[in-house]
């Protein structure tokens, strides 16, 4: 299975072994070790991949082996396999006893293991606080260089605002080149987030009508119904424009509006990614909508609000609602409106590209209908695939109007999709760096948001799983990102 759309995957898995910082962790437990599991379906990657967990608690690899066991029966994984799996493939390894005793381990692991090739990943699945310590640790232990390759996987968010981001990337500079490092924004795991770059360069149709003279706006999408949950502490210091929006969002924008690259390889990509965020046209802040979501009446009882979830007072915006130009040939004067928030009434990523209408109406109200604009929604999740929105003649007299749609479903075309996670990991390990995120591109879109968060503005209630945002969002973005919920 080739994991990126660059097919560098398909070589064979070079022996290695993976280290996961915070390893005991929620991201460790629900969606790292699942997906190392399933990678072992990878006909190349039995017996040559090893992981080994790395965190503060004192365990026993069999302790590590039975929590990571857990964890798999959790994800409703088959017991017998997953105990098999374990049993040959984790290791734990406790920091406290410091880095040396780390670099000694992996050592050990290799020679018993058989993978000499000295082939090393290490994923910082840790809170931004002890990335330095970290990466620091790792020099000194000698750990940022081998004789085979050695990899840096970094979680976000990276870093909280454009200096911190700036500042991280000159402190893991220091350690690791670029070429090193993999910046994680599991969305560019997604395969529909992938398919942005096929769909668009792979059919001319589209792409001939992909501008400022065929296109209205854009309109990004991304709804989530559950709120902070038990991360209230973190999501407090983040808020959406920092957990959503200068990532995942961004990440979507630049694939949405890149120009193709010039070959289809990393650096082509990226470099195309980031002349769209540095051609942003700094944002308006008039043009912002920054929301939070407040106790409401649900339909099954009473759904808490923010500070409830939080436990104490907060102005940390839970929704963001935006409109951007983008300053180039391809986009000038074409508004790209992106939103997202928690607690609202769905969960729905999308990305609705509104044509132009005809220049001249032939049908007015007087069909029983008004010609609309056609509609390109492309659902990143759930209910992964497409709908084109066009209109056609009803049956009977006159010209009745009525808006039908092609469909596409990922579902009825190839059944389930892999997790993102597995995608990058497998990634990683084929040394594939076209689904992460380059330096300057990170600090590009910090660039870009980073002023919105300094700049004053009213947080404004909406109704917790009842409104999709406060009103003056839906002025702002209008309905089409709605389209499948109205
Ligand atoms: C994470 C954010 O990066 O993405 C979360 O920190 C958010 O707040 C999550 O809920 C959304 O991911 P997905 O894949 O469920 O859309």
């Amino acid at each position: 299975m080739s994991a990126s759309v660059t097919g560098l995957a398909e070589s064979a898995t070079e022996p290695h072994v993976f280290v996961i910082f915070g390893s005991t962790g929620d991201l460790a437990r629900r969606k790292l070790i699942p997906a190392f599991y399933e990678l072992q379906d990878r006909e190349d990657f039995r017996h040559r991949s090893v992981v080994l967990g790395v965190g503060r608690q004192t365990l026993t690899d069999d302790e590590f082996r039975a929590e990571a066991a857990e964890a798999l029966r959790a994800a409703g994984l088959d017991p017998d396999d997953t105990e098999r799996w374990c049993s040959a493939c984790l290791h734990y390894q406790s920091i406290s006893d410091g880095f040396e005793a780390l670099a000694d381990r992996i050592r050990r692991i290799e020679a018993d293991h058989s993978l000499l090739a000295e082939n090393r990943a290490f994923y910082l699945a840790l809170p931004p606080q002890v990335f330095e310590t970290t990466v620091t640790g790792l020099a000194e232990a000698g750990l940022n260089h081998s004789a085979g390759w050695t990899r840096l996987v970094v979680e976000k968010p990276f870093g909280h605002s454009f200096e911190s981001a700036v500042a991280l990337n000159d402190l893991v500079h220091t350690v690791f080149d670029e070429e090193q490092i993999y910046r994680i924004d599991h969305y560019l795991g997604k395969d529909t987030v992938q398919n942005l770059l096929v769909f668009r360069f792979a059919n001319a149709l589209f792409e001939s009508a992909w501008n400022r003279d065929r296109i209205e706006e854009v309109q990004i999408t991304v709804a989530e119904s559950l709120g902070v949950e038990d991360r209230a502490g973190y999501y407090d210091q983040a808020g959406a424009v920092r957990d959503m929006v200068q990532s995942h969002l961004a990440q979507l924008l630049t694939l949405v509006a890149m120009e193709p690259p010039t070959r289809l390889e990393a650096a082509a990509i990226r470099d195309e990614k980031v002349k769209v965020l540095a051609a942003v046209r700094a944002i308006d802040p008039e043009r912002v909508v920054w929301g939070q979501y407040a106790t409401s009446s649900g339909i099954d009882g009473t759904i808490p609000g923010y500070t409830d979830d939080l436990g104490q007072d907060s102005s940390t915006e839970t929704f963001v609602a935006l409109e951007l130009f983008i300053d180039n040939w391809r986009w000038e004067g074409v508004p790209f409106r992106l939103r997202t928030g928690k607690k609202l009434p769905g969960k729905a990523t999308s990305i609705a590209v509104v044509f132009k209408e005809a220049p001249i109406s032939l049908f007015g109200p007087e069909h029983a209908g008004h010609a609309q604009a056609n509609v390109l929604m492309l659902t990143i999740q759930p209910d992964e695939g497409f709908k084109l929105f066009f209109d056609v003649k009803g049956p009977g007299e006159g010209a009745p109007l009525r808006t039908e749609a092609f469909t596409f479903s990922y579902q009825e075309a190839f059944g389930d999709l892999p997790d993102a996670y597995e995608t990058l990991l497998g990634d990683v390990i084929d040394g594939d760096q076209t689904l992460f995120v380059r330096g300057d591109e990170v600090e590009r879109s910090w660039h870009l948001f980073d002023p919105l968060l300094e700049s004053p503005h009213e947080v404004v209630a909406y109704e917790a799983g009842v409104d999709w945002g406060p009103p003056s969002a839906a002025q702002l973005v209008g309905q089409h990102g709605w389209l499948e919920q109205a």
